[in-house]
């Protein structure tokens, strides 16, 4: 069901909520990765153009419902300030009279940043009356908070019950490509996944398999697969408790004539104190060596794999992303995406985002999704509570 948008209400004049997820870490007072608050300018430019009252909610980080001075939300107003060309006003509460006065205050196309919303146990308890407090400082709701969408707290869930609830251009736009790689993909359809843990990907295997013809693993999850085939990975990261389920996955592709499993045949290495380094094949890693990354071989056959594909969904690094230079496949494998003619491109999850953007082709892939966790549970086939509350757009 489609949801209803910003476009299909009038928003002008009026005093809007906009839930965003700019859970974003900063660094000495610096941003360290922009890519959320970005992605939200859309929605806050369409609303500023219509008058409306932007009144900002965001969470960031897990402050556990105490106030934590290093998770406060005013650096993200200097940054979006920036961001925007124009002052953005942040409070130090999200509730009360400081906050009341500053929204009966507010300009048409004014933006008014609250404090992060996790400094009250209430937000994640999802609890009524506060949102309803929360509710009482605006006349709608916006959400584009795709990555929050999963969490049924205050501010993302119950805020909808005492407001009509919306999707800003942000939350259109993830749910149009993820949704439709979820649904109904375009075939043939690929996907890539990568990443440290199989658990944590076996749902989304179970819900795509269905669709796809090419599944390529990589990253820790495949050194779980190449041990249920019997290969010896050294001291390589292995889910042995998930090894049964490895092999019902191989089981299941072995039974589609269609549906082809790539699995890495070449690999980089490193000896136990990581300052040896080699590339060799599945069947020849040495005792106490680990894998950390796909060899050439490997990036090969995937990308001859891919190329006659309409759709691509990557989930999850195939190396050891954060240690240069086990980042190497991910970037290739981000290439390769972006090299794609004709291809829906979805990459999904906070680190397969961030190799993208090393790679430097960010704006080469269809859609990069600001979801971690959301994006994961909308390709597992979950409808997500944050999505659930905003209302249907009836055709
Ligand atoms: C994220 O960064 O994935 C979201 O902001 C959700 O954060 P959480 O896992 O702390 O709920």
């Amino acid at each position: 069901m489609q949801k209803q948008t910003i476009r299909d209400i009038d928003v002008t004049g009026q005093r809007v909520f906009l839930r965003v997820d700019y859970n974003v870490q900063f660094d000495d007072g610096a941003i360290l990765d922009d890519f959320r608050l970005r992605e939200s300018l859309p929605t806050i430019r369409f609303l500023e153009e219509r008058g409306a009252k932007i009144i900002i909610c965001s969470h960031r980080g897990r402050p556990g419902g105490r106030v934590v001075e290093e998770l406060r939300n005013e650096p993200v107003a200097r940054h979006l300030s920036t961001l925007l060309g124009r002052t953005v006003k942040s409070v130090r509460d999200c509730i009360g009279p400081e906050v009341e006065h500053a929204v009966a205050g507010m300009q048409p196309g004014e933006v008014l940043l609250l404090e992060n919303v996790r400094f009250y146990p209430e937000e994640e308890a999802n609890d009524r009356e506060f949102s309803r407090k929360l509710a009482s400082l605006a006349d709608v709701f916006v959400s584009d908070a795709f990555g929050t969408a999963h969490r049924a707290h205050a501010s993302v869930v119950g805020i909808a019950e005492y407001l009509p609830g919306v999707a800003g251009l942000l939350m259109e736009r993830e749910l149009d490509y993820l949704g439709r790689v979820a649904e109904n993909p375009e075939r043939p359809f690929a996907i890539i996944l990568g990443g440290a843990k199989v658990s944590e990907k076996l749902a989304i295997l179970r819900n795509l398999s269905e669709h796809a013809d090419l599944i390529c693993i990589g990253g820790g999850i495949a050194n779980t697969f190449l041990k249920a085939q019997g290969i010896d990975v050294g001291a390589s990261l292995v889910e042995d408790e998930r090894i049964e389920d490895a092999l019902e996955i191989m089981r299941l592709a072995a039974r589609r004539d269609d549906l082809r499993l790539l699995m890495p045949t070449d690999v980089v290495i490193a000896n136990a104190a990581g300052e040896r380094i080699n590339t060799v094949s599945v069947n020849r890693i040495p005792p106490g060596w680990r894998i950390l990354d796909l060899g050439r071989q490997t990036l090969d056959d995937i990308r001859e794999a891919l190329a006659p594909m309409k759709t691509v969904v990557w989930n999850g690094p195939i190396g050891f992303f954060e240690r240069p230079p086990f980042d190497k496949g991910s970037i290739d494998v981000a290439r390769i995406l972006a090299d794609l003619v004709g291809a829906t491109t979805v990459v999904g999850g906070g680190e397969t985002a961030a190799a993208v953007a090393r790679a430097g082709v960010s704006d080469r892939i269809s859609h990069v999704s600001t979801g971690g966790g959301a994006s994961l549970e909308m390709l597992e086939g979950k409808t997500l509570p944050g999505v659930a509350v905003l209302r249907d757009r009836v055709e």
